[in-house]
């Protein structure tokens, strides 16, 4: 992981915590930024070792403010087209179809991209510091990155209409409220929070979370019946050996060791 100029792999007791690391830009989402995330997510995905994945920023200012205005703006129409396609198919519709569990440790500013990075995350924890929002409208253009999409997924459509159109930032309790975030810590508790979820995730079946994950998601893919695909995927799990480790752990009365 030692090649990388934008971000940090930081990897202990099977969980990889991803910085993205230009603090001077706030973290801020430059091509570059988005093809080391992508390069380093496709690597931990086969790595055994990786179990779970934390997606944060460096120092404490930033999560991600967005995607890198300085690079953009001088676009034409195909290339921001291009802009949106790649960063979707590079970084956040890996993250949301990752088959390991990606939680979102929210430190700062996460604003546009910022935000639609962590929304692409399975689980959002936000430190009281944090400030959301999808500021895109203010600078003459939309969310590129998925945010009109999946906020209104997490939050419904009203509200997702509010922040977008007003372009404004809500704070971490906010977010709590309207359930883009799944809780709201201190920041100095906010890595030790995210590992320990992170931790309790990694006692259960990886073949199991693999399933729920796709199951979860068909249900937001459209043309796709999501009742449908989680009978597929509870099907499945009957011919794995950790199906055969959990049950029979629970019949012996010991805990399942899914990692041998
Ligand atoms: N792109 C490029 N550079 C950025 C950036 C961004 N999104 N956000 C911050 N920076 C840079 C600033 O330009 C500044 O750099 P310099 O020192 O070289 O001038 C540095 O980071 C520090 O930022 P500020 O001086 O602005 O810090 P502040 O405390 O005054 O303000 C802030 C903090 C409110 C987060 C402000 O930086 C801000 O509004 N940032 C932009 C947020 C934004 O609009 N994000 C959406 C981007 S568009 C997008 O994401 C499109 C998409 O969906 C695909």
């Amino acid at each position: 992981f030692l090649m990388y100029e934008n971000i940090s792999v930081n990897l202990s007791a099977g969980i990889a915590v991803l910085t993205i690391n230009r603090p001077k830009q706030l973290n801020a989402l430059n091509k570059r930024t988005i093809e080391e995330a992508h390069a380093a997510l496709k690597e931990m995905e086969s790595d055994n070792e990786v179990a779970v994945v934390i997606l944060t920023g460096a120092e404490e200012k930033a999560f991600v403010a967005g995607a890198d205005i300085k690079e953009f703006a001088d676009f034409t129409i195909a290339q921001g087209g291009a802009l949106a396609k790649n960063g979707q198919d590079l970084l956040f519709t890996l993250v949301e179809h990752y088959p390991k569990p990606v939680i979102a440790a929210v430190n700062g500013f996460a604003l546009g991209g910022g935000l639609e990075l962590a929304m692409s995350a399975h689980i959002r924890i936000a430190s009281s510091n944090a400030k959301m929002g999808l500021p895109e409208v203010s600078l003459g253009v939309i969310p590129g990155y998925g945010g009109t999409q999946r906020l209104a997924q997490l939050v419904g459509k009203g509200k997702a209409n509010e922040l977008i159109f007003t372009a404004g930032m809500i704070s971490a309790d906010e977010a709590f409220r309207c359930g883009l975030v799944n809780a709201v810590v201190e920041q100095d508790a906010l890595m030790e929070t995210a590992m320990k979820m992170a931790s309790k995730i990694l006692r259960n079946s990886p073949m199991a979370i693999r399933a729920a994950i796709r199951a979860v998601n068909a249900g937001y893919t459209s043309g796709v019946n999501g009742y449908e695909v989680e009978i597929e995927e509870f099907a499945k799990c009957f011919g794995t050996e950790e199906f055969k480790e959990g049950t029979n752990a629970f019949i012996e009365k010991r805990k399942a060791n899914f990692r041998k």
